[in-house]
């Protein structure tokens, strides 16, 4: 999917890049287009995100896009991902497509709602528990050696 998404040209992505003087990140990535004027303009890291898939219906899930990004950037930036990520299972997946770190923004949300700083705490500890368990009964010592092998395509 060789698509611009974003609304900002590489000249104004440099430009904020030059008035940011700390680490910066660029969120909204859905593609390799956008995903190679992010590292140009000097992005520290970018997030491949839909935010949520609630702000515009039919954008693709993060991990369809994945692929196609992580081959555009080459290693030249720090690649996260969010959208949909529930479980422990899903956050190793988000590692196994070439994510260095994968976000969580409604589960935590809904710990929130439900327990206050407890119930944030919990969802943290359930989610982190079952990723430990899932590397360790795919012999995945640490999230880097996490990669395609562990998924089956059908
Ligand atoms: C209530 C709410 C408000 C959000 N506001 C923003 C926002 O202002 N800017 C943004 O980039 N993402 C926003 N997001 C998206 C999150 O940053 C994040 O990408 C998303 O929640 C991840 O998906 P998940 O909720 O399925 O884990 C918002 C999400 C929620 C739930």
């Amino acid at each position: 999917m060789a698509k611009d998404c974003s609304p900002l040209q590489s000249k104004e992505l440099r430009e904020i890049r030059a008035m940011v003087d700390r680490p910066l990140i660029f969120k909204g990535i859905l593609s390799a287009v956008d995903a190679v004027k992010a590292v140009d303009a000097g992005a520290d890291a970018i997030v491949v995100s839909n935010h949520g898939a609630h702000t515009l219906d039919y954008l693709p899930h993060p991990l369809q896009v994945m692929d196609e990004i992580v081959a555009a950037v080459g290693g030249h930036t720090v690649i996260c991902v969010d959208g949909g990520f529930r479980r422990g299972s899903d956050v190793l997946k988000g590692l196994a497509f070439g994510a260095r770190l994968v976000g969580l923004g409604r589960p935590i949300l809904y710990g929130l709602a439900a327990d206050g700083e407890r119930g944030v705490q919990a969802v943290i500890e359930e989610i982190t528990g079952e990723l430990k368990r899932l590397m360790t009964m795919t012999n995945t010592p640490t999230p880097a050696h996490a990669g395609k092998h562990l998924l089956v395509a059908f």
